[in-house]
């Protein structure tokens, strides 16, 4: 059973839709149900110089903990430095949803992933340090999104 707090950002998912010029665009898969997301960032520097999350906004086609995630992911990293970001993981989604049942788990990966794969494509971009587990992370990602088109 799908807590509250899963419900309202169903019904009332936050920076739901598409972003006109975009810094940069994570596009990720779910192997095992199909689903997918985008997740569009707009990065600037803030006060001290750091690359922040100006704005992000989300379209998700996938189950309703896709989307509350999704929604989310999106509050959490809004108005954070891409060192903050990176660190969000699906436990803090899991949390932030007052928790969800234990087969929509894999749901929230969805959402970090996004998210994980935005920030290694801007670091890329801007010929960033990227460090190993980063790296995995992206070729993890890129595997599921190959092996989806397929
Ligand atoms: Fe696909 Fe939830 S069933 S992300």
């Amino acid at each position: 059973m799908y807590s509250s707090k899963v419900f309202e950002h169903f019904k009332n998912p936050h920076n739901f839709g598409s972003m006109t010029n975009p810094t940069v665009v994570g596009q990720v898969g779910n192997l095992a149900c199909g689903d997918v997301m985008k997740l569009y960032l707009k990065i600037t520097k803030n006060k001290q110089g750091q690359d922040f999350i100006k704005d992000i906004k989300f379209e998700t086609l996938g189950c309703a903990a896709a989307i509350a995630t999704s929604s989310v992911v999106t509050d959490l990293a809004k108005g954070q430095t891409l060192t903050e970001a990176i660190k969000i993981k699906n436990e803090d989604i899991v949390k932030a949803l007052d928790n969800l049942p234990t087969i929509k788990i894999h749901c929230s990966l969805l959402a970090v992933d996004a998210l994980t794969e935005a920030i290694y494509l801007f670091y890329k971009q801007n010929n960033k340090n990227i460090s190993a587990e980063l790296e995995q992370k992206h070729h993890r990602i890129i595997n599921c999104q190959a092996r989806l088109k397929h």
